[in-house]
């Protein structure tokens, strides 16, 4: 893979270069509550703009469904993050209305060097996300917007996506790897080599089916893996017990039972769980052994228990990877299980890779200090499909170029 290094030493001073980020930041309503994706993506601007590159930033923000008229979807609109990412650099960014249309030729014709803007959320655009051919035609257009320019990746968060700006602009200009995708790539890459023993994985979040992949993968691989989140309960119910009102895949039960008994040496449960009447903060909630969930209360986080436990299989690691929240940490009364697992993550000697962009954001709200971990990744899904081992078509993409 081409690197920033090398586009910078082939020169580009007053040119063009098209650049790829991962701004999915969480948003409530128009304020951005953690922008961790931002500040990672800091590096490579700052380079690039330093070097006298005209830098215009292609990003997404969720996955708007219908067609709006370009930009103008007030929930998918990058203003807050053109404002941000603004602060962030101390310069002005404009942000285009369309991606491809008028106002993108507009902002980029008027570029400096050392110049920053942003195009319109690259999804409110559908051919971003279309068929191959479509994506093509859209590649082309946003090649013509940086005549002579360069291509640079560097949204390492959604390099597993097969769409136009981040595989399809890849053939169309000269394209490099970014610092952020570099990073990432070779810290994961120790992951997948031969990590240091203990090897401990903890995965969460709502849905086993999501992670049937990368458990099944993972599994042979790991020394121990800690289930947590909501998915945990799918695991508990293959194991006979009641899970009450707790999220249940009902079509993954046979699954669950089957590594269950294969890998039961590797597989840790939750012990006890924070269950709440209703799914709101100011549900009625009690902490039950998972024996004991009442009928009809649902599992909203683990128990100080499950941490303990969590807590002692991490404190013996020496390699830790962790995706996805232990309960739903964005309530407060069910936030203590993912917290108490982050702080945990944190105290343990092993280098610790954070996988996803609701566990890193996790780690911040809970205001645990960066720099106590190995990695904190910017990639949710990408991270877990480079470790399931799969081809990452944005990455494939820059090596054979
Ligand atoms: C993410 O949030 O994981 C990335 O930005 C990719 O977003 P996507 O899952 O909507 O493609």
């Amino acid at each position: 893979m081409k690197t920033l290094d090398d586009l910078i030493a082939e020169g580009v001073a007053d040119r063009f270069v098209l650049l790829r980020t991962d701004f999915n930041v969480p948003m409530d309503g128009f304020t951005i509550t953690d922008d961790g994706r931002i500040r990672a993506a800091l590096p490579t601007i700052t380079r690039l703009a330093a070097a006298g590159a005209k830098v215009l930033v292609m990003a997404h923000l969720g996955r708007p469904k219908e067609t709006h008229p370009l930009g103008r979807d007030p929930v998918m609109t990058l203003t807050a993050v053109a404002g941000r990412l603004g602060q962030l650099l101390d310069q002005r960014v404009q942000l285009a209305k369309d991606v491809v249309g008028d106002s993108a030729h507009d902002i980029a014709a008027g570029l400096e060097s050392g110049g920053v803007a942003l195009l319109a959320n690259v999804r409110c655009e559908p051919r971003e996300t279309g068929t191959a051919s479509e994506r093509d035609a859209l590649a082309t257009e946003l090649a013509e917007l940086v005549p002579g320019g360069a291509f640079v990746s560097d949204g390492f968060g959604v390099v597993h996506r097969e769409q136009a700006s981040v595989y399809e602009i890849a053939r169309k200009l000269p394209a490099y790897g970014g610092d952020l995708v570099a990073r990432e790539t070779e810290v994961l890459r120790r992951l997948t080599g031969d990590p240091a023993r203990p090897y401990v994985v903890i995965l969460g979040g709502s849905k086993v089916s999501d992670k049937l992949a990368v458990l099944t993968n993972l599994l042979p691989k790991v020394d121990t893996l800690l289930v947590g989140g909501a998915m945990c309960f799918t695991f508990l119910a293959a194991q006979g017990h009641d899970v009450g009102g707790s999220k249940l895949e009902s079509d993954q039960v046979d699954t669950c039972r089957e590594l269950l008994t294969k890998y039961a040496d590797t597989l840790v449960l939750p012990s006890d769980v924070v269950v709440a009447s209703e799914f709101s903060a100011d549900a009625d909630t009690r902490t039950v052994p998972v024996t004991e969930i009442p009928d009809g209360w649902m599992g909203l986080d683990v128990g100080p228990e499950t941490v303990a436990t969590f807590g002692a299989r991490l404190a013996d690691a020496a390699t830790v990877f962790w995706n996805g929240p232990m309960g739903v940490f964005e309530m407060a009364p069910f936030a203590a299980g993912t917290t108490g697992v982050a702080e945990a993550v944190a105290d343990s000697p092993a280098f610790s890779v954070i996988g996803g962009g609701d566990s890193a954001s996790a780690i911040r709200a809970a205001g645990l200090d960066e720099g106590r971990f190995g990695h904190i990744s910017t990639g949710g899904g990408a991270s877990l499909e480079f470790l399931e081992g799969k081809e990452l078509p944005g990455i494939a993409v820059l090596e054979e170029a």
